[in-house]
Formats: structure tokens, C-alpha cells, sequence
């Protein structure tokens, strides 16, 4: 099964992956979890340019393109190869992330970004996504108290960028049956027991 999971910056994502692992672990499934952008040694350089703060001059379709060739790669050096071993693959962010950043977020027309994703991953699409949804204020608030001071390019955009990538991530919800949308609101125990019913589920099918 291929899982994925989406949210804005600070949206407890991480958390929810880290559990969900210890209970594939437990059922004896094997798991193998991916971040995005990175997972291999060159999607891994390709994310040190996209997050450096010096390239505050990067356009957004130099953006998406490096996103996607960092995903192009890591889709066809692991995540491809573990899929037909039968391991599980958990990805931190995935396709949806370009949809909702570079496409509703930077302004990247959105026929245009399906256009680049199906160069960049074909067919493999997850099986289920999580999308963890907060509010961008509370997601500011975890934002101010967790960083420190520390942002990485991206997370220095403002609010209305931010509004526009839940806005993005609720549509792609409206539009795939895959997108699953989990209130990030509620406690750690309870968006774990959604995402949980949601895995036996695809799993059953
Ligand atoms: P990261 O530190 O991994 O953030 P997080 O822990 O919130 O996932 O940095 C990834 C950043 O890149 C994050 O701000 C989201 C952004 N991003 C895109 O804009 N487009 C994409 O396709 C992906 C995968 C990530």
C-alpha cells in the first residue's frame, strides 16, 4: 500500500507518521517511510536548493520542476521497487504538496501542474492521503513557538500564500476520493484512530 500524507507547514503531519509506522510494525507489516522533498541522495540535493533561503529569487515554475524531479526520482529508485516487494510505503508529502504550493498557492495553472506530475510519477499514485487540516492561524501560532526564528524558504511565505495552499488541499479533497481529510484540531489520539479505520479500510478492499 502506498500512503501519503499532507498539511501545511506545522500541521502535525510527523507525529501522526511516527505512530502510524509503530502500528504497521506491530500488525508485522513492512514499512519503509519517505519524505518529500528528498529520499534518495539526489532528491536529497535537490531539496537543500529548494528550502536554502539565499534562493529567495526562485520563480515558481523553477519551483515545480525541481520539486517533480526530485519526486521523479524518488518514485522510480524506491518507491516503484518497495511497492512490488509489498512493503508499505508512508511518503511525508507527495504530488498533492506541488498541487497545493506551486499550484494554488504560487499560481501555477493546475491542468498544467497534472500535466507535470504525469511525466514525473505516471501511475503511481497513493492508495489513500491524509490530509491533516488546521487553520493557517494556529498553524502561525505552532509556527512562531516551534521555529524559533528558523524558517526555510518556503515556511517565510505570508498568510495569504498559506490560505491559498489549505484552499488548494480542501479542493483536491472535493475532487479525489483517495483525500481523506483529518481535523488537526483534535488530540494526537484521535486523528490517529481516524487515519487507523481509514488504513483497514483500503487495506480490506
Ligand atoms: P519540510 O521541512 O519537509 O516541511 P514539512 O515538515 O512541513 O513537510 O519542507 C518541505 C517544504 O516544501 C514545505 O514548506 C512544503 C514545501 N513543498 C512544496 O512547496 N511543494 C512540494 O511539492 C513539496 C513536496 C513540498
Amino acid at each position: 500500500m502506498f500512503i501519503s500524507f499532507e498539511g501545511i507547514d506545522f500541521c502535525g503531519k510527523s507525529t501522526q507518521i511516527e505512530i502510524l509506522k509503530d502500528y504497521l510494525v506491530e500488525k508485522n507489516k513492512k514499512i519503509e517511510i519517505l519524505r518529500e522533498p528528498g529520499g534518495t541522495e539526489l532528491s536529497e540535493k535537490i531539496r537543500v536548493m529548494l528550502l536554502d533561503n539565499k534562493n529567495r529569487n526562485m520563480i515558481a515554475e523553477t519551483e515545480l520542476f525541481l520539486f517533480s524531479a526530485s519526486r521523479a526520482q524518488l518514485v522510480r529508485k524506491k518507491i516503484r521497487p518497495y511497492l512490488e516487494k509489498g512493503i508499505y510505503v508512508i511518503s511525508d508529502r507527495f504530488h498533492d504538496s506541488s498541487t497545493a504550493y506551486q499550484g494554488y498557492g504560487r499560481g501555477i495553472e493546475i491542468e498544467l501542474v497534472h500535466r507535470v506530475h504525469s511525466l514525473a510519477i505516471g501511475d503511481t499514485i497513493p492508495d489513500v492521503t491524509f490530509f491533516i487540516d488546521i487553520p493557517v492561524g494556529i498553524a502561525n501560532e505552532r509556527k512562531k513557538k516551534k521555529s524559533k526564528g528558523k524558517l526555510d524558504r518556503i515556511e517565510l511565505a505570508d498568510i495569504e500564500f498559506y490560505n491559498r495552499v489549505r484552499n488548494g488541499y480542501l479542493e483536491i479533497a472535493a475532487q479525489e476520493d483517495r483525500f481523506k481529510v483529518i481535523d488537526g484540531t483534535q488530540t494526537i489520539e484521535n486523528i490517529n484512530n481516524q487515519i487507523i479505520s481509514e488504513i483497514e479500510l483500503v487495506d480490506n478492499r
